[in-house]
């Protein structure tokens, strides 16, 4: 049997002693999978003395996760710290810069650095693997970047945050208002302290863009996601949206249009009857749609220790398995260098279905002002429809869907409809996005 590989880890925590676990566990079944063992040789985390569940005395211990990078006796290094800057930037690009393998579930780094960390791994020829970065154990990196090659993408979206998820699944299913829903993920450890990076979409947006460069061959574009969050969702929406026919999802979506590409992260009005739209809690669901395959749904665990785990040891044993000096899969898909300028395609151009919720004080004549504001700006409506608010007895809900329109035409109607005098509320308005196949 070949030499052992000898991986160091740094991070400890949820997902990175998981690994720790399911390494130790699965030793002889990987050392024969693989054709050589895999050895954990030195680890690092802030507090050495934290009791994590697994055995490490016999592993060599780094306070700093750059020293063990820079450390003879490994051949892989393992970056579960995350964050963008700090430790891990400086880890990984010290691991590649002495041509080392790496393998990391850092999405914020990918998204801020991603293209120079390819070009780094490409020079010295090695591998730098991150499928656990983007919903989880789902394998949508390899699917993209290799399993697909040769296929042109249309279009990648998918429930790619587990809190939110979670929380619109609780609001739905229970009545529950969206505070009480975050505070019950809270509780169950779903969602952060400061969940602030979850629900306003920013994580989604990380996500997002790794699998825009990867679907497009453009450069990472993480600063031009469009970006909503879901916390001003109200239970208000979701009824309304079940009554139509719909779910309310957080969706990141990469679309191609004829004059860029759209990123965009909202909530999004699903088809009750669409495959997505029964992925519940904290499951994550990415599609992509391609001219040769056509459309190609994952479905799966995408947070979690193990589920993280999971995709990572997938990396490592790829990297196992490659023979020296033949790592011909590009970390982005394509060669680092030939990534297209990304070119963003403006929200305004956008097409699609809206959902509109207006609360109207209860006059004559709104009902028909608020139809004819659509029709100026030649929006043609599925379907409006009127109803009585409840408690205020002075003030009624208009709810509307249109038919494909563009973001432009739905913001000046909007736009028009606030100029009157008989809004008794902010309008809410939520994008549909129509699944082609499932
Ligand atoms: N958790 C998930 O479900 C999930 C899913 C997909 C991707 N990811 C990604 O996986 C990575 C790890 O996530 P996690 O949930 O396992 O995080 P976590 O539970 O917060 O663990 C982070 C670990 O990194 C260590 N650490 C932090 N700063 C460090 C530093 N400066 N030097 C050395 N060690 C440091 C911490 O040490 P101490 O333990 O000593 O504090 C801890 O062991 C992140 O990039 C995350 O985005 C996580």
């Amino acid at each position: 049997m070949a030499d052992a590989l000898k991986i160091g880890i740094a991070g400890l925590g949820t997902v990175g002693s998981s690994l720790v676990r399911i390494l130790g566990e699965r030793a002889s079944e990987l050392a024969r999978t693989c054709g050589r063992p895999i050895t954990i040789t030195a680890v690092s985390a802030r507090d050495r003395s934290r009791d994590r569940g697994v055995d490490l005395s016999a592993i060599q211990w780094f306070d700093s996760a750059v020293d063990m990078a820079n450390s003879a006796d490994i051949d892989v290094f393992v970056e579960l710290m995350g964050g963008a800057e700090g430790a891990a930037d400086q880890s990984v690009r010290a691991a590649l810069a002495r041509g080392l393998h790496v393998v990391t579930a850092n999405k914020a780094l990918l998204a801020r650095c991603g293209v120079e960390l390819a070009v780094m791994a490409e020079d010295k020829g090695v591998l730098l693997n991150y499928e656990a970065a983007v919903a989880g154990g789902i394998p949508v990196i390899k699917a993209l970047r290799e399993s697909l090659t040769g296929n042109v993408v249309s279009r990648v979206y998918g429930i790619m945050n587990g809190t939110c998820n979670y929380i619109l699944t609780r609001m739905e299913k229970e009545g529950l208002s969206f505070e009480a829903c975050l505070k019950e993920a809270q509780r169950l450890g779903y969602a952060e302290a400061d969940p602030t990076f979850d629900i306003e979409g920013n994580d989604t947006a990380h996500k997002l863009a790794i699998l825009t460069t990867l679907a497009f061959g453009t450069q990472i574009a993480a600063d031009e996601i469009y970006l909503e969050g879901i916390s001003n969702i109200s239970t208000e929406d979701i009824q309304a949206a079940a009554d139509l026919g719909y779910r309310i999802k957080l969706l990141g979506v990469a679309l191609r249009t004829d004059s860029g590409i759209e990123q965009r992260v909202h909530p999004t009005m699903v088809p009750h009857d669409s495959v997505i739209a029964q992925v519940d809690g904290v499951t994550n669901a990415v599609a992509i749609e391609s001219d040769i395959l056509g459309e190609l749904l994952m479905v799966g665990p995408g947070a979690g220790g193990n589920a993280t785990a999971s995709a990572v040891l997938g990396d490592i044993a790829d990297i196992a398995k490659s023979q020296p000096g033949t790592q011909r899969v590009p970390v982005l898909g394509n060669p680092a260098a030939s990534l297209a300028p990304y070119t963003r395609a403006q929200m305004q151009s956008h097409e699609g279905g809206y959902f509109i919720r207006l609360t109207v004080l209860d006059r004559a004549g709104v009902f028909a002002d608020v139809a004819t504001r659509m029709a100026d700006n030649g929006i043609s409506l599925e379907s409006i429809v009127q109803r009585a608010k409840g408690a205020e007895e002075d003030s009624k809900t208009i709810i509307l869907v249109t038919h494909a329109t563009t973001e432009h035409s739905v913001r000046q109607a909007v736009d028009a409809i606030k100029s009157g005098t008989y809004l008794a509320g902010e309008p809410q308005v939520i994008r549909i996005e129509r699944p082609k196949a499932f």
